[in-house]
């Protein structure tokens, strides 16, 4: 049933499914002298980049265009999480170099996680692109750039302990002026066994909390209403206020962004379950626009098999963690992120899988199969003995199960009222508004009144299939 890995592009389902391995959205602008084109893969944190980067450029007076035709500067910002992602983004170079062809002197760039991997080998060997750039590095775009359109093809991968980039100013760009993301730190200092990130983003770092606060603030003032604060691993959030040596914690932030405006809903993502404090679950409970909602990555519902991945939690631990969560936060939706297949993984411990997704009542979770990633401590110490036949059907069989968790979870939302942000039209029907609740699900509901994209409403429920929720607006 699944030829592909259904989320295979689409890990930042979680924050926004538009906008997944599809280009952004932009702006054409004629003010600017040069184009750039851009294409954004992988998570949330990509896509951020990807708007840093367009600021930078802004800056250097490249507007960017939707028609790759018309670039000067075709960019690809890349993700290596699992081998699909690399594929897609080989296939989108070839396209890009018969755009080329046609109109030489267009550059080609690749930016993102691919970027250090794959250097010398899409430089060099290929010849695919101009110029390859890492997260880290992205300041350094315009040197770059200015040396390529002299005939010097340009890399910059280096990683960097300190940049956070909080000084820029990123451009919104596919934003449906609604909800923005917002990165507040960078890199990955777990070594789960099984991922490239800590690889490919380098160390972790914390970004300057007023910068935060401002840019939120900022956004606020642009008449945004939610913001997802992005970081691979959020609850590890720390950052020394260098006047007063004041630390400030992930709460803290959390707090100091929600005092920005009570109508501004605060996201955030992900969390590792190791690192969620009490204290983050008290901010969520006391802050009325802190969303009710926590994405939990569980990875495996077996201990071992989470040794294994070096996750540093077990299957108790992490069910107290989920416990902890409904006990303070009744309302709050759980979601996770799960692997099938994972190296030596019996079908016992899969059945410990099926398990944790019934217990922890999961509303989502983004399901893939073990890909194997060059340079991992999986790829070193572990086989990856599990046929790829079996390690679809584990996936279909988390699916399945994932589906009925989250229709029964649909179901018993019906009946009840929520406060809903409105993010525009139904893909459906521009006669329908789309909007999420707190717990992040989306409702479908006729317009009535004079409500508009951006505004809040109450929604009653009066149906749910396993993906969204169907009501009417309440007051
Ligand atoms: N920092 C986040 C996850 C970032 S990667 C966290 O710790 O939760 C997003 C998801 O991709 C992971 O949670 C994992 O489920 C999946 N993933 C990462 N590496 C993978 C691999 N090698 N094969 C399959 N899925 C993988
Ligand atoms: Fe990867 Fe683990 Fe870091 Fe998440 S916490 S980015 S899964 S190493
Ligand atoms: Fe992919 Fe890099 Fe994100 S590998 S998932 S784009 S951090």
């Amino acid at each position: 049933m699944y030829d592909n890995n259904p989320t295979l592009e689409n890990i930042d389902r979680k924050i926004d499914p538009k906008l997944q391995g599809q280009v952004i959205e932009q702006f054409d602008n004629d003010a600017f002298a040069k184009k750039f084109y851009i294409e954004s893969y992988g998570c949330a944190m990509n896509f951020s980049d990807s708007e840093i980067v367009a600021s930078i450029l802004a800056k250097e007076g490249y507007g960017s265009t939707r028609d790759m035709d018309k670039a000067d500067l075709i960019l690809v910002n890349t993700c290596s999480i699992r081998e699909k992602a690399e594929e897609t983004v080989r296939q989108r170079l070839s396209i890009f170099n018969k755009v080329k062809r046609k109109k030489p002197g267009t550059l080609i760039g690749v930016l993102g996680c691919m970027a250090e991997r794959l250097k010398a080998k899409l430089l060099e060997e290929e010849k695919l692109v101009d110029i390859v750039v890492g997260p880290d590095a992205y300041r350094d775009l315009p040197t770059l750039i200015s040396g390529a359109e002299d005939g010097d093809r340009g890399v910059n991968v280096l990683l960097s302990r300190e940049e956070t980039y909080a000084d820029i100013s990123p451009l919104r760009m596919g934003s449906n002026g609604v909800s923005a993301f917002i990165s507040i730190m960078r890199g990955c200092d777990n070594m789960c066994s099984f991922c490239v990130v800590p690889f490919t983003r380098g160390r972790e770092r914390s970004r300057d909390a007023f910068s935060i606060v401002a840019e939120a603030q900022d956004l606020f003032d642009q008449g945004f209403k939610e913001v997802t604060l992005l970081g691979q691993n959020v609850d590890s959030y720390k950052w020394e206020n260098p006047g007063t040596k004041e630390v400030v914690t992930f709460a803290d932030l959390l707090i100091m962004v929600a005092k920005v405006h009570p109508d501004l809903r605060i996201r955030f993502s992900t969390s590792h379950p190791k690192d969620i404090t009490d204290e983050v679950l008290y901010a969520i409970r006391d802050y009325e626009n802190i969303c009710k909602y926590i994405h939990l990555p569980v990875q495996s519902g077996n201990s071992r098999v989470l040794k294994l991945m070096n996750r540093t939690y077990d299957r108790e631990w992490y069910d107290q963690k989920v416990d902890r969560i409904y006990e303070i936060i009744p309302d709050c939706a759980i979601s996770s992120d799960i692997i099938c297949g994972f190296c030596s993984e019996t079908e016992d411990e899969h059945k410990e899988t099926l398990e944790v997704i019934k217990r922890s009542k999961y509303t989502l979770s983004y399901m893939f199969f073990y890909s194997e990633r060059p340079g991992t401590l999986a790829a070193r110490k572990y086989e990856d003995d599990i046929p790829l036949e079996v390690k679809k059907r584990r996936l279909s069989e988390v699916i399945e199960v994932q589906s009925a968790v989250s229709y029964a979870s649909n179901q018993k939302d019906i009946g009840k009222t929520f406060k809903v942000l409105i993010e525009g039209d139904s893909k459906k029907s521009a006669d329908d508004f789309k909007g999420r609740t707190s717990q992040f699900k989306t409702v479908i509901f006729p317009k009535t009144g004079n409500y508009k994209k951006g505004d809040y409403v109450n929604v009653t429920v009066q149906s749910g299939t396993s993906g969204s929720l169907k009501g009417i607006i309440a007051d």
